[in-house]
């Protein structure tokens, strides 16, 4: 069955509400819509783990810092809400933007430190932007547990510091990322792709792979990232943001590997801006 569609925040809260009064515990897989596996994992990891599950789909303004972006981003509703139905969600919270960013709001979130590097040194305010729409969703849905993929790994650290620096009662869960067959891994931006640039598309994963190994093995990152960079670029790919390696942490960058390193990298395929990250 389809799990029914709410647009306002009355009627969501009417929903959770009556879920707590009756002892119920809510998860929330926040997304933007355009759903993939990657997502529809967090949404089954969420009903393993919750009484209720809810999804919400918002694509928010206020983290996209180039305008084309925002306008290009997939819309696909009806299909996100055919794909969830294998997942037995509970509820999707689909919100009018009024009920997210009402006439006269005027709060920005900004997490300090954390949001200085990798994606944020290159898109500015995004972070921002995803800082002020994650806590509203927390506060919402009023949900005792929150699922995002580490796929979005800077995101999900961001989100952690955000929850536990305001107090908000949740716990943010991270799921591993979902990869394609040929190891790229699952966005909702791959549907950007034209055929060939998707056909090029794993290039970056299977570099990473091949760092990742050299770097469980010794090498220092000074060592092996320009002939890295090289063979993204000669893959096809037309820039990168960033390829390197920090800690799990608090995301301070490394030369070699150490427990808890991850080798972080964006790169542009034909305008498409993609972005990966894997555990050293
Ligand atoms: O990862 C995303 O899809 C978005 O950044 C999120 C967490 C839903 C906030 O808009």
């Amino acid at each position: 069955m389809i799990a029914p569609i709410e647009r306002t925040l009355a009627g969501l809260r009417a929903q959770t509400g009556a879920w707590r009064k009756a002892g119920e515990t809510v998860g929330v897989v926040p997304t933007m819509g355009a759903l993939h596996q990657g997502h529809l994992s967090l949404a089954r990891a969420a009903r393993e783990r919750c009484d209720r599950v809810i999804v919400t789909i918002f694509v928010n303004p206020k983290q996209f810092n180039n305008p084309d972006d925002l306008e290009n981003y997939p819309r696909t509703e009806e299909d996100d809400a055919r794909k969830l139905e294998s997942t037995g969600v509970d509820l999707i919270y689909v919100p009018e933007p009024d009920q997210i960013y009402p006439d006269g709001f005027a709060t920005t979130v900004t997490v300090a430190g954390l949001t200085d590097m990798l994606c944020g040194a290159t898109r500015p305010g995004h972070f921002d932007g995803v800082a002020t729409v994650v806590p509203k969703l927390f506060l919402q849905t009023a949900a005792d547990f929150a699922f995002f993929g580490e796929k979005d790994y800077q995101q999900l650290q961001v989100v952690r510091r955000l929850a536990a620096d305001l107090d908000i009662p949740i716990e943010v869960i991270g799921c591993p990322t979902i990869r394609e067959e040929d190891g790229l891994a699952m966005s909702s931006r791959n549907l950007l792709l034209s055929d060939r640039s998707r056909i090029k598309a794993p290039v970056l994963a299977e570099v990473m792979e091949d760092m990742r190994v050299q770097l469980k093995g010794g090498a220092a990152m000074n060592d092996i990232a320009d002939a890295a960079k090289d063979r993204i670029l000669a893959a096809g790919f037309t820039d990168i943001d960033y390829l390197e390696l920090r800690d799990g942490g608090e995301l301070s960058p490394l030369d070699r590997s150490k427990p808890d390193a991850r080798l972080f990298a964006a790169a542009w395929l034909a305008g498409v801006r993609l972005i990966d990250n894997i555990a050293v």
